[in-house]
């Protein structure tokens, strides 16, 4: 059976897309999930584009080293010398260079002609080539570009050295037989697609809902890697999904023979993790990971299940790892139990301070709840994930509210050894503990977004926030929770705020 390799881009072409962005620490937990899951490539960033990126990219080539680690950049000689600075601590490095070729990106948005692109990808594959020996090229729109001059383009970089071909659906305009047959042409026309020398490398965009049934046309046509990202995210309507693709292989096997390195156990816990560090909530009905993918509504397909799974069922969830929906830890599991259940999840504490911190989160927890799901878990240990340093902690708060009085919260706050107290009053609950914080902390805040969630199932449920703040015109999200909202909002409230001064003390706000 052949294989296909996955070259992960959920930190650069997913974490450019609006509400996705990481800091530090979020991406070097997300490239340690896809070390695990067994991605071939983790596309780590685009190291020219700001120090955040950059020290993102070689702090991943450090921690990760069983994939590749690639840095993206244009064919310009800073990007390059930033890619081979960023990605030098890895063994395993690689270059994704690319150039628009399609006629109206050459014309509109490079003012090139054709040979002007031919004669810059050459040069800039003959700068690459001193300083790489894997070298990904990319011609950016390569579904819409004139077919000879693809090929007189994909020619070129092979030429020069490119080890693999990658041909991006950049707008999400292919049709998967088309794109089928683009794959098969190039294969054809180009030897070393044929003889296996180079990677034939697809790159699908979803604005047609299509990407991952481009990638699966493509790979049936002979193409042997693929680019995707967890969840599908990336720019406007994202990428071909990995869960996606890869249960798609896995399921249809009869029809197309070809796997993957990647463990699909581990597909549901990734996808999670990627969930909880970035906010970005799932459509219920989103394929494999969704929450509704594997729940049978209607009385008919609820009878068909039960006399016989695979009436409605085409995969078994525990092949993704969805049986850990189900697992549930209580009061009486164990260190060793909870221990076992944070490692399925891709967390792990090196440091026996922090695992004894989160264990007594995890029995506070369980104190206050008969059942602790996954979800819970990764809700109460987030902000140890992004390892954000405290900053302000709520010791105590109060509020009154009710439809008769005027809502009042009353507040607690440390800083260091610092102790503030204040009250406020406010429109609801939630505005009234919101100002009490504002009057302790005295930044000016703007309350951009504001979602409250039941975590898990169950009447003691925890509420998780997820909120936005500008603060001086930049972004910071927060998230808390508890299983009393008005808590969860205010430890959403000051994780932003925490990040807001972790930002600033830092120098790399965003
Ligand atoms: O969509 C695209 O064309 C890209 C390239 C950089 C490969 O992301
Ligand atoms: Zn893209």
């Amino acid at each position: 059976m052949d294989m296909i390799r996955i070259f992960d881009t959920t930190l650069r072409d997913g974490e450019q897309s609006p509400g996705a962005s990481m800091n530090l620490h979020q991406k070097l937990e997300i490239a340690k999930a896809l070390e695990r899951l067994g991605v071939d490539i983790i596309e780590a960033g685009f190291p020219v584009s700001s120090k955040i990126q950059f020290d993102a990219v070689y702090s991943i080539a450090e921690q990760v080293t069983t994939p590749y680690i690639a840095g993206l950049a244009r064919c310009v000689q800073k990007d390059i010398d930033a890619a081979y600075e960023s990605t030098k601590p890895s063994k395993k490095r690689m270059l994704h260079i690319f150039l628009a070729t399609s006629a109206i990106h050459m014309q509109y948005k490079l003012k090139k002609t054709p040979d002007e692109v031919i004669k810059t990808i050459e040069e800039s594959m003959i700068y690459s080539k001193k300083l790489f020996d894997h070298i990904e090229f990319s011609p950016e729109d390569g579904s819409r570009t004139e077919y000879d001059f693809l090929v007189k383009v994909v020619k070129t970089a092979i030429k020069h050295g490119a080890t693999s071909i990658n041909i991006p659906d950049t707008v999400g305009y292919a049709l998967p037989f088309e794109f089928g047959e683009l794959i098969s042409k190039l294969i054809r026309d180009v030897p070393q697609f044929k003889d296996k020398s180079v990677y034939l490398s697809v790159h699908c965009h979803n604005d047609l809902g299509l990407a991952n049934a481009n990638a699966v046309s493509a790979v049936a046509n002979g193409a042997t890697q693929v680019e995707a990202t967890i969840n599908g995210i990336g720019e406007r309507a994202g990428n071909t999904a990995i869960e996606e693709f890869v249960m798609t292989l896995n399921t249809r096997k009869d029809l197309v023979n070809k796997k993957t390195n990647i463990k699909t156990e581990l597909l549901y816990p990734t996808s999670k993790l990627l969930t909880h560090l970035t906010g970005l909530v799932l459509a219920r009905n989103k394929p494999i990971v969704g929450e509704n993918a594997f729940m049978h509504e209607s009385g008919i397909h609820q009878d068909g299940v039960i006399k016989h799974k695979q009436t409605y069922e085409i995969m078994n969830p525990s092949m993704i790892g969805r049986d850990s929906d189900t697992l549930v830890l209580g009061r009486h599991s164990g260190m060793h139990g909870f221990k076992k259940q944070l490692e399925k999840l891709g967390i792990v504490f090196k440091d026996q301070d922090q695992f004894d911190k989160a264990f007594q989160r995890f029995s506070e927890l369980a104190d206050r709840k008969k059942e602790v799901y996954d979800d819970d878990l990764l809700a109460i240990l987030s902000d140890m994930i992004d390892r954000i340093p405290e900053g302000y902690i709520m010791e105590y708060h109060n509020v009154n509210s009710g439809n008769t009085i005027i809502p009042t919260a009353t507040v607690r706050l440390k800083k260091g050894d610092e102790v503030y107290n204040s009250a406020s009053t406010g429109d609801g609950p939630v505005d009234a503990i919101f100002k009490s914080i504002d009057e302790i902390t005295g930044i000016q805040t703007k309350l951009k977004e504001y979602i409250v969630r039941g975590v898990s199932s169950g009447k003691d449920a925890q509420g998780e926030v997820q909120l936005s703040l500008d603060i001086n015109g930049k972004n910071f999200n927060g998230r808390g929770s508890s299983t009393d909202v008005i808590e969860a909002s205010a430890k959403a409230y000051l994780n932003a705020i925490n990040k807001f001064y972790f930002v600033n003390k830092e120098g790399n706000g965003k």
